[in-house]
């Protein structure tokens, strides 16, 4: 029977090796993309996708997502006082978003294994699962693409996307049939092929899924799997192969905050159309070509 998705699971709680020295105290999901953690963006794009609760995974010395998402009655004070109105109901907006609640992971064990931390909170309904460290922008979230999806086909759904062929060894890769339009059925995926030859196709799995309750069971008797972490992706794969997947080739523009490329993409990016230093932004960058 297919429900209403309501709840979601942000894993945040990676070690984020790739982002070194920065990430030593700082969790890569709290790196501002200009003037935004790459968090905020992600649960507003949950809340935008009508998601009403929300966990997430965090570790050890992570609890600076817990206050960001929090009131903060003497910064709301101090901006009231100062006549700061439109910035006092923005930081207030932060705490409105969504019913958040944290879960710990002790280890770092994978992805896989984050996920089953939220088990107790998820029950037995499916829920979306949005990684802490992907945002995705674009005029229609995609956690909703992905569950409208899911609500027409009443399967697991995936967010996919074509990657170079040389560079799909350090992603998964998918077995796909075109469905119709940019929708597909998924029957098989591998993590981490180790030779581009053990690929199914380039088409990978990027950043957001829609889970029914039965992958918890999967994920409690999954073996480790790629970089001797539990992969999502191996417990993704039991249910392609049993019952099947949907992905959703989906339409918006996806920065990868877990490397230093993609968090220097999204700032830019970010940085030409922001109102506030847009233009000035622009002239900067336009003058700053010219010098490469
Ligand atoms: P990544 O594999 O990109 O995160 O997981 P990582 O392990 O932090 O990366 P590196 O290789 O060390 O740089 C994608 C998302 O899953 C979360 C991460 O925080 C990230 O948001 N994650 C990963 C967990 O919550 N727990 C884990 O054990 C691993």
């Amino acid at each position: 029977m297919k429900m209403k998705i309501r709840k979601a699971v942000i894993p945040a709680a990676g070690l984020g090796t790739r982002v070194l020295p920065a990430t030593k105290a700082m969790p890569k999901e709290m790196l501002a993309i200009v003037d935004k953690p790459a968090i905020q963006y992600i649960v507003e794009e949950a809340a935008k996708s009508g998601i009403e609760d929300i966990c997430i995974i965090l570790s050890r010395g992570k609890h600076v997502v817990e206050d960001h998402f929090d009131r903060s009655p003497e910064l709301e004070d101090h901006l009231l006082k100062k006549g700061k109105r439109e910035v006092y109901d923005e930081v207030v907006g932060i705490s409105q978003l969504a019913n958040i609640t944290y879960v710990r992971q002790q280890e770092a064990k994978g992805l896989g294994s984050a996920v089953l931390c939220a088990k107790p909170f998820v029950g037995e309904e499916p829920f979306a699962v949005l990684y802490g460290d992907d945002v995705i922008m674009g005029k229609d979230p995609v956690c909703r693409q992905l569950i409208e999806q899911y609500e027409r086909h009443g399967l697991g759904c995936l967010g996919m996307k074509e990657v170079p062929f040389d560079q799909v060894t350090r992603y998964s890769s998918l077995k796909v049939d075109p469905l119709s339009g940019n929708v597909y059925r998924v029957s098989d995926m591998v993590e981490k092929p180790q030779t581009p030859e053990q690929a199914f196709s380039n088409f990978s799995i990027l950043g957001r899924c829609i889970l029914p309750p039965g992958i918890f069971q999967i994920l409690e008797s999954l073996p480790v799997g790629a970089g001797g972490e539990y992969q999502l992706t191996d417990a993704m794969k039991v249910l392609a192969r049993e019952e099947g997947m949907i992905g959703v080739d989906f339409v918006g523009t996806r920065y990868d905050m877990g490397n230093k490329l993609g968090i220097m993409q999204a700032a830019v990016e970010t940085a030409v159309n922001h109102p506030e230093i847009g233009r000035e932004f622009r002239d900067y960058l336009r003058e700053f070509v010219r010098t490469l």
